[in-house]
């Protein structure tokens, strides 16, 4: 059920959260299927509901910094990287206090917690009148493409209580960065590019796309039924055509202008809109590696990688 994020509808949130259950929740990177993470048995729900692996750990959401003070162990780096990007899409993975109330299954039996503030008024008045944080991935089944909007959260979970907060501004989920080596690594490219996180905490690691390193970051991923072909240079028989930049013939366009936001923008919903027609393929156009073109590359890869789930 998709609902306008009132004051009514918000409380009944609050209802479903405190009762244990699940809700839909607009972020501005994706939207998230959150539950209280202080909850085993609601932590629970979201690894069933997803059919999710269980080793996949989530990231978990609050209104404030000090609200994440007696879950984690805060550092300068952390505390430099959430005065400048918070509210917004950083994830920051950081040691677990053993005194955490934490649900350990949110956070897949590690010893550390992603955590991160997001951008987003729904979330953020509903993050503060909760008071608790909430554990949420992005609101699709396992393996799938991420929703960038209310509706198709509700494609993936028909009975859900969502609150729809429009498309989301960024398309992509956070950027994931791991502060518990000596040199920060980013474990999943995103909305905060790497040169943003250097200028405040300096050099920091990139991992690259052949190694598993965040738990649960399988090589196939936010994949669409149709195989996808990526840097074509157009389509081949039967194939639909996801183009970028200026062209003359697509099915659709990640951005004319050729401007990476706006392609991190429509990606998910593009996808999906290309995975439903009658073709025997997706091709889609090359699109640079610089700037949130690795986010959006990274995506399209796992996108297009062997199902190995
Ligand atoms: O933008 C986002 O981050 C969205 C919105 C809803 O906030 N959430 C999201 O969650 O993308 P999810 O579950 O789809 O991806 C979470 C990623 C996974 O790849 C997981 O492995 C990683 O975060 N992760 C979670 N906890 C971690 C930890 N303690 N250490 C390393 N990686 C972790
Ligand atoms: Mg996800």
């Amino acid at each position: 059920m998709i609902v306008s994020p009132t004051p009514k509808a918000l409380e009944e949130a609050l209802q479903f959260l405190h009762a244990g259950d699940l809700i839909g929740l607009p972020t501005e990177t994706v939207y998230g299927l959150a539950a209280d993470a202080t909850q085993d048995l609601a932590v629970a729900k979201i690894f069933e509901q997803k059919n999710r692996p269980s080793l996949n750990p989530l990231i978990i959401h609050g209104a404030t910094q000090t609200i994440f003070q007696e879950h984690v162990e805060w550092d300068e780096r952390a505390q430099l990287l959430a005065n400048t990007f918070w509210p917004g899409p950083l994830t920051l993975v950081l040691p677990r206090k053993l005194t955490s109330s934490i649900s350990l299954l949110a956070s897949a039996g590690l010893e550390t917690l992603a955590i991160r503030i997001p951008h987003h008024p729904v979330a953020l008045d509903l993050l503060k009148k909760f008071g608790k944080p909430l554990a949420a991935p992005s609101a699709n089944r396992s393996g799938k493409v991420s929703p960038t909007t209310a509706e198709h959260v509700a494609e993936d979970f028909p009975n859900l209580f969502i609150l729809n907060g429009g498309a989301t501004t960024i398309g992509l989920e956070s950027t994931i960065l791991d502060l518990t080596s000596t040199i920060p690594f980013i474990l999943r490219p995103g909305g905060i590019l790497r040169e943003e996180l250097e200028a405040v905490i300096g050099p920091i690691q990139m991992h690259d796309s052949d190694t598993i390193k965040a738990p649960g970051m399988m090589k196939s991923h936010y994949a669409p039924h149709l195989p996808l072909r990526l840097n074509a240079l157009g389509p081949q028989p039967g194939e639909a055509f996801l183009a970028f930049g200026p062209t003359a013939q697509s099915d659709l366009n990640l951005s004319i202008t050729g401007e990476l936001q706006e392609a991190a923008a429509n990606l998910f919903k593009m996808l999906r809109l290309l995975d439903q027609m009658e073709f025997t393929g997706i091709a889609v156009a090359s699109i640079p590696m610089q700037g949130l073109g690795l986010a959006l590359n990274d995506r399209l890869q796992r996108a297009a990688a062997p199902r190995d789930l």
